[in-house]
């Protein structure tokens, strides 16, 4: 049964975000690495990060859910065991991208693991190809997809220049890096999130970066926690950002949300756009923090400008960038978005879900080879949109139906659940 989002009155009051659901799947995976407990105080409760629950479980973790809290008890670094089947990723792209990092480095087993049906068409070989080169037995399907069949074995240590910006991969190597000997360098043609690189930090890593290079030291011995407190989501809260920003007479309190530096893209975009101000709320120059930034964000409607979102800019808002179609729509001027092809990878080809649902719903927007173009008219006419089972999509979709004209259908709504289960809640606590 298709979801009927209504046009809306004001969005009023305040509103926590779920928990950062990067910083949930991390928290999870390098507590089972630790050898002493770990406590994951806001983890988040949602069908891929609880699928990462259940991984490390899987691999002989031990994990209690407490009511406002989860402790993982770690196996340590090199104490992964044989899972009794296929570890079932679910949905989790970050799930099954970074897990391989971990189990490849380990000294004996084997593992395979699988996802549903959307996991099965993203590409692997991103991560598969540079673990190779570590000397990992690794296979993915001959198309380069899971499932992924995994046998621990010595590795060591490369100089990697990623071939796309990706917080996956780079961290799917930095955990392999870990285990391996010899010293593992990877270079990113453009910063991507750096959760990864401050958890470990935390650990008690000795992780740095030099320039676009992460480094890390591998045989390291063991990794400590002891507690791990999870932001808000910021990919999450765009949703009500943007309905904040785009229904008239709307102001609302954002409130407990992760500011991470290279998390702040769409702030940085909707700043552009004459909306949202934002004090820096980290310096540029430090280094790699063992914490993440954390702030509240006051939102409240406005008329917007078209902006241009250039290469460098992606990977700091690549989960943002279906708002940023939405919000162009509602733009005076033209909205582009460039040297974004990894949109087609994600749980949908966002660049084509994106197009064609909003242009059914009346935008004028067209796909770029590497992005898109919308040319905005100040308001949007409504109608119907599928989610694809993308998760993003189908939030995408919502928003549309508060700030339109004659509302929006969503058909698969439920997909809102992989990341923001409380979705439809918190929409209705607001308007
Ligand atoms: C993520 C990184 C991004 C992002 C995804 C989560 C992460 O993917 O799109 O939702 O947790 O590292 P890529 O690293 O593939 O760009």
């Amino acid at each position: 049964m298709p979801t009927f989002f209504a046009p809306s009155g004001p969005l009023k009051g305040s509103v926590k975000p779920p928990a950062d659901k990067s910083i949930s799947h991390r928290a999870a995976l390098i507590a089972a690495m630790c050898d002493s407990p770990v406590r994951i105080r806001n983890y988040l409760d949602s069908g891929d990060t609880n699928s990462t629950l259940s991984a490390v479980q899987a691999v002989g973790a031990g994990v209690e859910r407490k009511a406002d809290e989860v402790l993982v008890r770690g196996v340590g670094l090199r104490g992964a065991q044989e899972a009794p089947g296929v570890v079932d990723v679910g949905n989790a792209g970050t799930l099954i991208r970074l897990m391989p990092g971990w189990l490849c480095g380990q000294p004996s087993g084997d593992w395979e693991l699988d996802g549903d049906e959307s996991i099965r068409t993203r590409p692997m070989l991103r991560i598969v190809e540079p673990l190779r080169l570590m000397g990992a037995h690794i296979d993915a399907n001959p198309n380069g997809t899971a499932p992924i069949c995994i046998e621990g074995a010595p590795l060591h240590g490369i100089d990697y220049e990623l071939p796309v910006a990706s917080g996956q991969v780079k961290s799917c190597l930095l955990l392999a890096g870990l285990a391996a000997s010899g010293t593992t360098r990877i270079r990113e043609p453009q910063a991507s999130r750096d959760h990864t690189e401050r958890m470990l930090a935390a650990a008690g890593v000795p992780i740095r970066r030099d320039g676009d290079t992460i480094v890390v030291d591998g045989l390291v011995d063991e990794l400590e926690l002891g507690v791990i407190d999870v932001p808000g989501d910021l990919s999450s809260a765009a949703f009500m950002i943007a309905a904040g920003v785009l229904v008239k007479g709307s102001r609302l309190l954002v409130k407990d949300v992760g500011l991470n530096r290279t998390r702040i893209g769409i702030l940085r975009i909707l700043e552009r756009m004459g909306a949202v101000a934002l004090a820096d709320p980290e310096r540029q120059d430090a280094g790699i923090p063992a914490f993440e930034a954390v702030g509240d964000l006051d939102v409240r409607s406005t008329t917007l400008v078209g902006t241009t979102v250039e290469p460098d800019e992606v990977p700091l808002a690549i989960d943002e960038l279906p708002l940023v179609a939405l919000l162009g729509a509602f733009a005076e001027g033209e909205t582009v978005v460039k040297g974004a092809e990894e949109l087609r990878f994600k749980e949908s080809d966002r660049i084509a879900t994106v197009v064609d649902g909003l242009a059914g719903l009346g935008a004028d927007i067209e796909a770029t080879d590497d992005g898109f173009v919308v040319r905005g008219t100040g308001s949007l006419r409504g109608g119907r949109i599928s989610s694809h089972g993308d998760h993003r999509l189908a939030m995408l979709g919502a928003v549309a139906g508060l700030a339109s004209e004659d509302g929006v259908e969503v058909s698969g709504m439920k997909a809102a659940a992989v990341s923001y289960p409380g979705f439809a809640q918190d929409l209705a606590h607001l308007t």
